[in-house]
């Protein structure tokens, strides 16, 4: 139903899609991770498949099923991340940032399980790599969108995340409204202001989205 109602705005367009958290390794049996399902990022996958996109879809861990039709590559850490959206970064025309990928990354993983003991643990984080900012400074950067999850000043923030990573298009949304849940609703920043997605079903809001790209592709080409 979904795949012959829509219309095929993104024929011949290939699309990269990072969805999910990411994991980062304490030991060999705990991460660093956060709340991210990857609702969002696979809704986004689907509807552009139903939309007559190419989709490579870069997949931290989530307990989702495939997007039917979509490249999916599975990776836990940023790092791996990343290295699978270089990998795949060649003749792609849209890359959608989905993924919640973690900031920081414990400065060295223990190979062994790390005993408890009465005395506190610290442990020393470093910085990831930005996946985004790094493809969108590239000189053969596709079309870059980023998503903006923030707990306060949500406009002000997103915008300033847009600027700073030069994205043409940002989603803004509170992280505890959207984080693990069906609905969210969505801000989309651009250099024309702010377009607000009502809430309601992340798929709905993986269609306004995605017609919202289609529209900005067209006037690029005009
Ligand atoms: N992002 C990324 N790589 C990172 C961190 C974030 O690709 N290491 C992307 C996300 O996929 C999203 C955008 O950057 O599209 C913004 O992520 P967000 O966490 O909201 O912002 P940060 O730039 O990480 O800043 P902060 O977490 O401090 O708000
Ligand atoms: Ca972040």
């Amino acid at each position: 139903l979904l795949a012959s109602t829509q219309p095929k705005l993104f024929a011949g367009k290939r699309m990269l899609i990072t969805a999910g958290p990411t994991h980062e390794a304490i030991d060999p049996v705990r991460s660093i991770t956060n709340h991210s399902s990857g609702k969002m990022g696979y809704s986004i996958a689907q509807t552009a498949i139903a939309m007559g996109a190419d989709v490579t879809l870069v997949s931290g861990p989530v307990s989702l099923a495939h997007p039917t039709g979509a490249r999916t590559i599975q990776v836990t850490s940023a790092a791996e991340m990343l290295a699978a959206v270089e990998d795949n970064l060649n003749g792609q025309d849209i890359f959608i940032s989905v993924a919640a990928v973690a900031d920081y990354r414990p400065a060295q993983a223990s190979q062994h399980k790390i005993k408890k003991s009465t005395a506190s643990l610290t442990i020393t984080l470093e910085a990831n790599p930005d996946i985004l900012a790094t493809v969108a400074a590239r000189t053969d950067a596709p079309f870059c969108v980023g998503f903006a999850a923030e707990s306060e000043n949500l406009l002000q923030y997103a915008e300033e995340k847009r600027r700073r990573k030069h994205l043409p298009l940002i989603a803004a949304n509170i992280a505890s409204e959207a984080l693990g849940q069906d609905d969210s609703s969505l801000v989309l920043l651009d250099d024309a202001g702010s377009h607000p997605l009502p809430q309601g079903p992340k798929l709905t809001l993986a269609r306004g989205l995605l017609l919202h790209i289609a529209r900005m592709l067209d006037q690029q080409q005009a």
